[in-house]
């Protein structure tokens, strides 16, 4: 039962896409990627990740897990940066877990100082586990040798594994995710050797179905496959990340619980508490900052988010401005809304709207309507909060 004595407090997050102070400045470069992104706080990312690690352990969490994409885009620097601060986390007691995102390795990495964009190093499978080894590697009960997927004992009675679902090719990281056969028979190998144990397995690429505007290149190719072993071996909860949004889905009886980034409003990661027989429940926390803060964070994710709706509409001289802001409003409301996983709150007053009215009506061509009635169809759930 949760509440008891013995319970297990994992504190989850993912893409925290880190990137380290010494590869940017104030300079037109960064000013240009930070406009062209999709609105996460990529300026002030050291600043909230810190501010998030300092919670987990005044919180006193007995483990922390980072389901990939540490870093902006594989920066050996801020890999570096990261490590540093991991170290910190640990010295207070706190045992962190690690895995490669499609972000993390063999990265076309770059700074951003001034007027210049300039190459500089990333890493490879190697040194990533290298830098990571008080961070999972060098804790392992288990290593698969083909990837840098490895399982660690959490308690006598809980295991994690830690799937690294990036797929390569002759060495080369695929823009999707799939867990090799040799894996696989790594991963059937473990599952069996801890049958009756609780064991969560987490990985950066999607198991389940979320949306329909979210598959290529989100769930893993063989999802169906890997949802049906965690299955057969009673593995109930996969957490991951990668699409930037909170969301809950299941495949083959296993839960996916996908967590939102903590530079990305509204700034959150999971708090996992295992009970001794097995009971989960998740919920997310949003990161400690001041109102003021928040606001501004809010503010500068819902503009960049309804740039890019301005930019899809288009010039239509059917529309009036202000037909065209009620639209991006609308937009800018369910987007919101849905990424930090409160969806359910509103879809029912967005499916009657007047708004909703104006894209069916004279904007349904384009990409954010279709997006927009992917949204509309969820169920009415909560992805803040999990009981299993
Ligand atoms: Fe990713």
């Amino acid at each position: 039962m949760i509440g008891g004595k013995q319970d297990f407090r994992m504190a989850v997050t993912s893409d925290l896409h880190l990137m380290a102070k010494t590869l940017y400045d104030d300079g037109p470069a960064f000013e240009h990627l930070i406009r062209s992104d999709d609105g996460k706080q990529t300026k002030d990312s050291t600043k909230l990740v810190r501010q998030m690690f300092l919670e987990v352990h005044q919180q006193r969490y007995d483990a922390l897990l980072i389901t990939g994409d540490l870093t902006y885009n594989g920066e050996l620097a801020s890999h570096e940066d990261l490590v540093e601060r991991l170290k910190v986390v640990k010295n207070y007691g706190v045992p962190v877990y690690v895995l490669p995102g499609n972000h993390d390795i063999r990265r076309n990495a770059r700074s951003y100082l001034g007027n210049e964009i300039r190459q500089v190093p990333t890493v490879d499978e190697e040194a990533f586990a290298k830098l990571y080894e008080d961070f999972g590697y060098g804790q392992a009960v288990s290593r698969d040798v083909t990837s840098l997927s490895y399982m660690v004992k959490l308690r006598e009675d809980i295991y994690l594994i830690c799937l690294d679902n990036c797929s390569r090719v002759s060495g080369f990281v695929q823009k999707y995710g799939e867990i090799r056969p040799d894996t696989m028979n790594w991963l059937e190998r473990q599952l069996r050797s801890i049958k009756g144990k609780s064991c969560i397995v987490a990985g950066h690429y999607n198991l389940c179905f979320h949306n329909s505007m979210f598959q290529q290149g989100f769930i893993m190719n063989n999802k169906d496959e890997v949802a049906d072993l965690l299955n057969r071996y009673n593995v109930k909860l996969y957490l991951s990340g990668h699409m930037h949004m909170q969301h809950v889905s299941s495949n083959f009886g296993v839960k996916e619980i996908a967590t939102s980034p903590p530079t990305t409003w509204p700034h959150q990661y999971g708090s996992l508490r295992i009970s001794s027989d097995g009971d989960m429940k998740y919920e997310t926390r949003q990161i400690i900052m001041a109102p003021k803060q928040r606001n501004e964070y809010h503010d500068f994710y819902r503009k960049n988010f309804m740039m890019q709706v301005f930019k899809d509409l288009g010039p239509r001289i059917e529309l009036t401005d202000k037909e065209i802001e009620v639209m991006a409003e609308y937009a800018a409301d369910l987007h919101l809304a849905y990424f930090s996983g409160n969806a359910y709150q509103i879809l029912d007053e967005k499916k009657e709207s007047q708004a909703r009215k104006l894209w069916l009506t004279k904007a349904s061509d384009c990409f954010y309507h279709r997006y927009m009635e992917s949204i509309l169809i969820e169920e009415k759930i909560n992805h803040n909060l999990l009981l299993l």
